[in-house]
């Protein structure tokens, strides 16, 4: 069982694995409860209000879970929720949680990583289409051409593990292409989606020696150690037992089967409904 206090870590289904475990190296101490909602997901493609209304169901769900903080792993769901929740939800829940996004730790480094100044973003659909990353990097790095390209396919087949299939190179190769067309001088590039560092050593090898590619799991991870060094109210409530707890809201044998995918080591989940 988990302990009484964890931090919540929530995404539309696996990709939030990726930042969890580099949470979980550089914070071990906490306990924590993820929240897949595996049985909603892509959200990629979905409209904002359905994104916000699966989003707060989630954020909820953890809150009553015991989760003083919840971290929304998910770009999608940062882009499309976490202001409005932030804003207008959170008041009304209750003044001693907090919510964190994914998008402002990665924005705030990706200034520092590049010299040419010229930054490729890829997302999904409703990530790229939401403009968080060209906002949020105007404010952090406004000498930055930022340059964003959507992969609608790639969650699906990473989730599907079909991205080394033949068909998958193909349409890996065939985006990576596209955004550094946009931008040849690109020397940056931040993968925008949580299950993208599953294919991280994919999209290096089309890319070349010449352009980073940035993950933000450890970006998420040092940027959580400073809030809470600098939030003790936050920090003291935390549980600390190094407990980890899985929900999903599909069949937990599928995740457990998938999850090993992204996190690189064998796990038990429970299945949980969170549909209100
Ligand atoms: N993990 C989500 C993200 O980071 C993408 C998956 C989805 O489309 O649900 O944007």
């Amino acid at each position: 069982m988990f302990n009484n206090a964890p931090i919540g870590v929530f995404d539309s289904g696996y990709g939030g694995l990726t930042v969890l475990s580099e949470i979980k190296k550089r914070l071990p101490q906490f306990d924590y409860l993820y929240l897949g909602d595996n049985a909603r997901a892509p959200y990629g493609n979905r409209s904002f209000d359905v994104v916000y209304n699966f989003t707060l169901e989630a954020v909820n769900f953890l809150f009553e879970k015991g989760c003083p903080l919840v971290i929304i792993a998910c770009n999608t769901a940062s882009a499309k929720a976490l202001r409005s929740i932030q804003q207008n939800d959170l008041p009304t829940i209750s003044v001693n949680k907090r919510v964190l996004g994914v998008i402002r730790p990665s924005t705030e480094e990706i200034g520092t990583l590049t010299k040419s100044k010229h930054v490729g973003v890829l997302g999904t659909t409703g990530t790229i289409q939401s403009q968080s990353y060209m906002i949020e990097l105007q404010k952090f790095a406004p000498d930055i051409q930022v340059t964003q390209h959507a992969c609608p396919m790639w969650v699906p087949l990473i989730e599907n593990d079909r991205h080394n299939s033949l068909a998958g190179k193909m349409f890996i190769e065939e985006d990576i292409q596209i955004l550094m067309r946009k931008d040849p001088e690109i020397d940056t590039v931040i993968l925008a989606c949580t299950h993208y560092p599953v294919i991280k050593q994919q999209i290096e090898e089309i890319l070349g020696s010449k352009v980073s590619v940035i993950a933000q799991g450890p970006i998420v991870a040092e940027k959580l150690a400073d809030y809470l060094s600098r939030h003790h109210e936050i920090e003291n409530l935390l549980s600390k037992t190094g407990s980890v707890h899985y929900y999903t809201t599909e069949n937990s044998h599928v995740f457990d089967q998938k999850a090993s995918q992204f996190l690189g080591e064998q796990i038990a989940s429970e299945h949980v409904e969170i549909a209100g």
